[in-house]
C-alpha cells in the first residue's frame, strides 16, 4: 500500500511567530487520513522540530550533502537530522533554476540524506519550453536516472517522488488531472522497469503545482497520484487542512 502524503513547501516565507502560529494550526487540526510533512524554512526548523512530530513531520527544504567543513551559507544533512529533521527535500525546481543545483549534485545530497535516516522527496518535472516540444518525459526520466536510479530497491523504500511541472508552480496553472496521471504513470513504469513492479507500488508520487483546496480532490482520485506538495495554499491553515481532507 502507498503512502498517501500531503506536504507544504512553506519556501522562505513567514516570520517567525507566523510560522509558530501555522505549524500549531496545522499540527492540532491535522487527521490522520494521511501523512502531513512541513518543509519549513532552516532558520525554523529546530524549533519546529523539536515541538511533537506526531501529526507533522518537519523536513527542510535544502540541505549540503558534505557532513561539516568550510561551506559558507550552507547547512548539512547531518545538521538538519540532529535538530530533528525528518526529511528533505531534493531537487526542488527552484534549486534547479535559481541555484543552478545539476542532476550530479543532487545525487550527491540523495546519498548523503538517505545515509542520515532522512526520508528524501525528489523533487522533477518539466520546464514549459519542455512541455511545449513534448519532451517531459525524456527530461523526467533523465533527472531520475542521473539522481535517484543508482539507489538499491531499500533505499528506494525511504524515497517520496514529487511531480512538479515547472509551469504550474506559483502560476496557478495546474497540470490537468490527467495531464498530471499521464507523467505519474510514465514514472511509475520506469520505477518498475527499474525495480520491478513491488517496489514501483510502494512509492508515493505527488502532485506540485498550483494545488489547492478547490482542484486537489480531482488530483488526489487519479490513479498514481498518492498526494500533494504544496507551495502557496500550504501557507494558510484552512487550505492546507482542507486538502489534506480531500482524499
Ligand atoms: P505552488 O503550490 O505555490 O504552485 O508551489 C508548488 C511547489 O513548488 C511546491 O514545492
Amino acid at each position: 500500500m502507498r503512502k498517501k502524503i500531503v506536504a507544504g513547501n512553506w519556501k522562505m516565507n513567514l516570520l517567525p511567530n507566523e510560522a509558530n502560529q501555522l505549524f500549531h494550526e496545522i499540527s492540532e487540526n491535522t487527521n490522520s487520513n494521511c501523512q502531513v510533512y512541513a518543509f519549513v524554512p532552516g532558520i525554523y526548523l529546530a524549533e519546529l522540530a523539536s515541538k511533537n512530530q506526531k501529526n507533522v513531520f518537519v523536513g527542510a527544504q535544502n540541505a549540503y550533502y558534505e557532513d561539516f567543513g568550510a561551506f559558507t551559507g550552507e547547512i548539512s544533512m547531518k545538521q538538519i537530522k540532529a535538530n530533528r529533521a525528518k526529511a528533505v527535500l531534493v531537487g526542488h525546481s527552484e534549486r534547479r533554476s535559481v541555484f543552478l543545483e545539476s542532476n550530479e549534485l543532487l545525487k550527491l545530497k540523495v546519498d548523503a540524506a538517505l545515509k542520515e535516516g532522512l526520508d528524501v522527496f525528489f523533487c522533477c518535472g518539466e520546464t514549459l519550453d519542455e512541455r511545449e516540444s513534448n519532451q517531459q518525459e525524456e527530461v523526467i526520466l533523465k533527472q531520475l536516472q542521473d539522481s535517484l536510479f543508482h539507489l538499491s530497491e531499500e533505499e528506494m523504500k525511504n524515497v517520496v517522488i514529487a511531480y512538479e511541472p515547472v509551469w504550474a508552480i506559483g502560476t496557478g496553472k495546474t497540470a490537468s488531472k490527467e495531464q498530471a496521471n499521464e507523467v505519474h504513470q510514465f514514472i511509475r513504469k520506469e520505477l518498475t522497469s527499474k525495480y520491478g513492479e513491488n517496489c514501483a507500488n510502494s512509492v508515493s508520487i505527488l502532485y506540485g503545482g498550483s494545488c489547492n483546496p478547490s482542484n486537489a480532490k480531482d488530483l488526489f482520485s487519479q490513479s498514481d497520484i498518492d498526494g500533494g506538495l504544496i507551495g502557496g495554499a500550504s501557507l494558510k491553515s484552512k487550505d492546507f487542512l482542507e486538502i489534506q481532507n480531500s482524499f
